[in-house]
C-alpha cells in the first residue's frame, strides 16, 4: 500500500465523443455496453509500491501475450454507481465499502491494496472529467456504472503472486442491469454446479468466480431461466446466492431473510443497506440458513410471500419463478420488494435524506 497519497498526471482525450453521440447513448444505454472518454490508469511494481498515477483517454490497453492475468486469472474488480441528484450535483453510494471489499479481494487473490485515498480520488478524478456522462436524475434509473479493476500485468509464466499490477477504473453509462425494467426473474437451480467452497474465493470479487459461472448460467437458460442461484458446495442445500447479486426472502410476518456471509458469498453492499434500512421500515430481518427445502415449502405454503434479488447492478429485482431438474414453483411478488427498492433508489438519487452518512459527494 502506499503510504503518501498518490499524484495524479491529466491527459485528456483529444477526441471525445461528440455531444451528440453521447446524448443517443443515453437515450439507450442498455448496461455496460458504451463508455466514457477517460480512464484511470495506476501502476504497481513490487518494492516500488503505486506509482504512474494518472488520468488518460479511454482505450485498448497493451497487454503482453505472457501477463500473467491472461493464464492464472490473478484480477479483481468493483462496481459502483454515480448517481445526478436533481440540483444537478453527482453522489456516489458507499464508496468506502467499495474501497474496503477491494481490499479484501486483494489480500484474497494475492494482490495489493488500493488505499481508500486513493481509491476515492480514482473515482472523483474520472467522474468530475466526465461528468457530461452521468445521466440526468430524471431517467429514473440511469447512473453511471463505475468499474474499478486490478489485473496482474507482469509478463511471466511461473505461478506466484505477480510483481507488477494495474488498476484501472472505467465508466459507462447505464440503465437497469435487466433489460425491460423491472420485472420478475426466473431462478434456475442448477444440481451440476456450485458457485464457491470454503476455503476459495467466494467472497472475493475477482473474474474467475465470474467465469465459474457461466456454464449454470448457460444451462439455466437452455432450462429458459434467466438466472442462477446457487447453492453451497458442501451438501447442496442451503442458499447461497446469484451469479451477481445476494438473496432475500420475505416472510409473511414480514420478517427478511437473507443467508449469512459465510466466507462463500460476496458480501454484498447492498445486502448490509437493506439489513440496515429494514429494522427502519419496521421490518424485523434475520441473517440465517435458508434451506432450499424450506424455499419451497414455505413459498407454497405461502409463509414466504415474495423472494428479491439485490446488487448495484440489479438493485433490487423480485424473483419470480424457482426451476429445477424436474420441477418449478411460482413465487408471488408484492409490495415489500418495492418499497425497499423504492427506498434505497430515493437516497441513492438524493430524494430521501441520508441519514446513515452513506451518499459521498463526487
Ligand atoms: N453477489 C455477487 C456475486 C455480486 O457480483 C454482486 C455484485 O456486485 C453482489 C452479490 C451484490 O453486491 P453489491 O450490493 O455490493 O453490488
Ligand atoms: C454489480 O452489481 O456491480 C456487479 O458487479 C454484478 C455484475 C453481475 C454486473
Amino acid at each position: 500500500m502506499s503510504a503518501a497519497p498518490l499524484s495524479f498526471s491529466t491527459t485528456l482525450n483529444p477526441s471525445p465523443v461528440t455531444p451528440e453521440r453521447r446524448a443517443e447513448i443515453h437515450a439507450a444505454p442498455g448496461f455496460g455496453k458504451f463508455f466514457t472518454d477517460h480512464m484511470v490508469s495506476i501502476d504497481w511494481t513490487d518494492g516500488q509500491g503505486w506509482h504512474d498515477a494518472g488520468l488518460v483517454p479511454y482505450g485498448p490497453i497493451q497487454l503482453d501475450p505472457a501477463a500473467a492475468v491472461l493464464h492464472y486469472a490473478q484480477e479483481i474488480f468493483e462496481g459502483l454507481k454515480a448517481y445526478r441528484h436533481a440540483d444537478g450535483s453527482i453522489w456516489t453510494f458507499r464508496p468506502e465499502a467499495n474501497a474496503a471489499r477491494l481490499a479484501q479481494s486483494a489480500r484474497r487473490l494475492a494482490l495489493p491494496e488500493l488505499s481508500e485515498a486513493d481509491f476515492l480520488k480514482s473515482l472523483e478524478l474520472l467522474v468530475s472529467t466526465d461528468q457530461e456522462w452521468v445521466p440526468s436524475h430524471e431517467g429514473g434509473e440511469s447512473s453511471l456504472y463505475l468499474r474499478p479493476f486490478m489485473y496482474a500485468s507482469e509478463v511471466f509464466l511461473g505461478v506466484r503472486p505477480a510483481k507488477q499490477v494495474r488498476y484501472l477504473l472505467i465508466a459507462s453509462p447505464v440503465g437497469g442491469y435487466f433489460a425491460g425494467g423491472v420485472k420478475p426473474v426466473s431462478i434456475w437451480l442448477s444440481s451440476t454446479y456450485t458457485r464457491a467452497a470454503a476455503g476459495g474465493t467466494g467472497a472475493a470479487k475477482c473474474g474467475g468466480n465470474y467465469a465459474a459461472s457461466l456454464a449454470a448460467q448457460l444451462e439455466a437458460q437452455a432450462h429458459g431461466c434467466e438466472q442462477v442461484c446457487f447453492l453451497d458446495s458442501a451438501k447442496h442445500k442451503w442458499v447461497e446466492e446469484l451469479g451477481g447479486m445476494n438473496i432475500y426472502f420475505v416472510r409473511k410476518d414480514g420478517t427478511l431473510v437473507t443467508p449469512p456471509v459465510s466466507g462463500t458469498i460476496l458480501e454484498g453492499i447492498t445486502r448490509a443497506s437493506i439489513l440496515a434500512l429494514a429494522g427502519e421500515m419496521g421490518l424485523k430481518v434475520e441473517e440465517r440458513p435458508i434451506s432450499i427445502d424450506e424455499w419451497r415449502a414455505d413459498v407454497a405454503s405461502g409463509e414466504i410471500t415474495e423472494v428479491f434479488a439485490c446488487g448495484t447492478a440489479a438493485v433490487i429485482t423480485p424473483l419470480g419463478r424457482l426451476s429445477w431438474e424436474g420441477g418449478e414453483l411460482e413465487i408471488p411478488t408484492g409490495e415489500v420488494s418495492m418499497k425497499i427498492r423504492q427506498t434505497l433508489l430515493d437516497i441513492q438519487y438524493g430524494r430521501a435524506e441520508d441519514t446513515h452518512g452513506w451518499m459521498h459527494r463526487l
